[in-house]
């Protein structure tokens, strides 16, 4: 990916972030999701009362995208006020093994947007728990 595209999805991140629904932990993350096909689609994390309900922001990204019919991922982009960028938790990782194994992961901290870390979802969960081939 050209470093202009990388940009440009980690700003989608970024913005997506600005819509977080975080009362609880107050820990807005952004995360957005690059189609084979050049489409940006974006998510935050939502929180519930009853804690474990909250969704990743990585996962409300993935599941738009997949139920808008999306497929095919090349990049995720992951954003949040922490040093050095907020790596996806376990759970988005397993998610991401399933439905973007290809994919390539950016992350980056709010206050540093131009640094960018990169992973990859295959790095970042070795030998994923699947069933479908
Ligand atoms: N969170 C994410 O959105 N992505 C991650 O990769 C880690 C954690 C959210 C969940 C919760 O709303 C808040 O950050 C604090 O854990």
């Amino acid at each position: 990916m050209k470093k202009i595209e990388i940009q440009k999805l980690v700003r989608a991140a970024a913005q997506a972030r600005g819509r977080s629904v975080s009362p609880y932990s107050k820990f807005a993350v952004g995360a957005a999701l690059l189609t084979r096909t050049g489409r940006i689609i974006s998510g935050a994390n939502v929180e519930s009362a009853s804690y474990g309900l909250t969704c990743c922001a990585e996962r409300i990204a993935l599941f738009k995208a997949l139920t808008e019919g999306e497929r095919d991922f090349v990049a995720v982009a992951v954003v949040a006020r922490w040093k050095g960028g907020p790596t996806p938790c376990g759970a988005c990782r397993q998610l991401l093994a399933e439905y973007a194994p290809a994919a390539e992961v950016f992350i980056a901290d709010t206050e540093e947007l131009a640094r960018i870390r990169r992973f990859t979802v295959r790095g970042l969960l070795p030998r994923a728990f699947r069933l479908a081939s």
